[in-house]
């Protein structure tokens, strides 16, 4: 694992996400009970429906809705995003299953400090519209014996930015798109947490 990401004692953690937030949830789990020396202070995204949003809520962490809809202009969506973290004190950006790109103030102001996670080994099946099930269709279409998660850092472009860390895990001539689902988010959550370990110290 490569992480040259240096940060304070306490880390801040600002989570950006566009659905279910299962990731989010195992960060939330992973500092409440210690593992991680890290807090999340705020959760923003782009879905006012988000369930990422809602377990924030539960989890007594802000969050916001910051999407297109409340900023029609992206520069100012943008600096709404980077004012979000700033007022929270944000350290380090997880973006986990947030669908949308980051703009060039959130990436100066957080630059080398935004790290993702992708249900696929990078530079295999990544890009635009590798989300979701399509991640895991394409690695079946290209009869992959082997799949995996990336978590790497975020540049301005989607899943391209150096990679930090990996978990590999074969794929089973019986597997489906959504039995590979299943079992590459368990091991999302474990890839996740073990790389912040690292990074948080
Ligand atoms: C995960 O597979 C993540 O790697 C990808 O989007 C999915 C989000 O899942 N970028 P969740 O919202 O964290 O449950």
């Amino acid at each position: 694992m490569s992480t040259d990401i240096s940060l304070p004692d306490v880390c801040n953690i600002g989570v950006l996400v566009s659905h279910r937030g299962s990731n989010l949830q195992a960060i939330i789990d992973a500092c409440e009970s210690g593992t991680l020396k890290a807090k999340p202070t705020i959760v923003i995204s782009n879905n006012s429906q988000s369930g990422g949003l809602e377990r924030a809520r539960l989890a007594g962490i802000a969050s916001l809705h910051l999407s297109s809809k409340t900023h029609p202009e992206p520069d100012l969506l943008d600096s709404a995003i980077t004012a979000a973290l700033k007022e929270h004190q944000v350290n380090l950006v997880v973006t986990a299953g947030y669908m949308k790109k980051l703009g060039p103030i959130t990436l100066q102001a957080f630059r080398g400090k935004i790290i993702n996670i992708h249900p696929s080994l990078l530079p295999k099946h990544g890009g635009k519209f590798m989300f979701g099930l399509n991640v895991h269709q394409a690695v079946l279409d290209a009869q992959e014996t082997e799949t995996g998660i990336t978590v790497h850092h975020v540049d301005g472009e989607y899943d391209t930015g150096q990679i930090i860390a990996q978990t590999r895990l074969p794929v089973f001539t019986h597997d489906t798109a959504e039995s590979l689902a299943d079992r590459v988010i368990i091991r999302e959550h474990e890839l996740l947490i073990d790389t912040l370990k690292g990074i948080t110290g």
